[in-house]
């Protein structure tokens, strides 16, 4: 069984000691940064852009995971594969050729990732899911740090689990929003591959405690 993974969202790190925050996630068990990019549009809430992502990279010994909650974020693709993206994800929400975009992601060298908000079916990616690299699936309504998991992911994860089946599909499936350890072992067991987790992670005493015993408790 391959390993699953953990992605701190930098999100809820400490941003007055931003590279701090950034070697503790390159000194743990964590697999990838997860870094969150909003535009006040999309969602209600303006989190960090560029020059964030290029500080972070310098530092950042580990995959790099964008997540968009940008519009028309087909503007953008290039400028984050130059700012050091390994992986790139867009909302469905926010593409009205998804397709193209997925392709565009690709083309700059980066793996294709798409996100689906809490009210989005999964049904919507039957078409396209071979081409998908990373689907994340919101357990939380995209924006902020820190709200309650919601219970429907479950089953959304499972109902995704079993697309990827039986479609032949590689892809992988993320979480992300309210994941600590009273959900995180139920979210493997329905199929998911990678779990995000931010205020669980760094609002802790020990950090690097913390992210150990979810990673164990994960690949358990
Ligand atoms: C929310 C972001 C999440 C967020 C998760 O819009 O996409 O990545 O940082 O934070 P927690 O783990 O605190 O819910
Ligand atoms: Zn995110």
């Amino acid at each position: 069984m391959t390993s699953k993974l953990i992605a701190p969202s930098i999100l809820a790190a400490d941003f007055g000691n931003l590279q701090r925050d950034v070697e503790m996630v390159n000194n743990s068990e964590a697999d990838w940064f997860h870094i969150d990019i909003m535009d006040g549009v999309f969602v209600p809430n303006i989190s960090y852009g560029m020059p964030v992502l290029k500080a972070i990279s310098q530092h950042a010994t580990k995959t790099i995971d964008v997540h968009l909650m940008i519009v028309d974020p087909d503007r953008y693709i290039k400028t984050f594969a130059e700012l050091g993206s390994d992986i790139l994800t867009v909302h469905y929400e926010a593409c009205t050729h998804l397709h193209r975009t997925i392709q565009a992601i690709k083309a700059e060298g980066m793996k294709a990732g798409v996100a689906l908000n809490p009210h989005t079916n999964i049904k919507v990616l039957e078409d396209i899911i071979n081409d998908v690299d990373v689907v994340l699936i919101m357990s939380v309504n995209p924006g902020f740090g820190g709200q309650s998991f919601i219970e429907n992911t479950y089953n959304k994860v499972k109902q995704l689990k079993k697309l990827i089946e039986q479609k032949g599909a590689t892809t992988l499936i993320e979480i992300d929003g309210g994941v600590t350890d009273k959900n995180a072992e139920t979210l493997i067991e329905c199929g998911a591959d990678v779990l995000v987790a931010g205020s669980y992670v760094f609002k802790s005493t020990d950090q690097l405690k913390t992210i150990s015993n979810l990673k164990s408790a994960i690949n358990s």
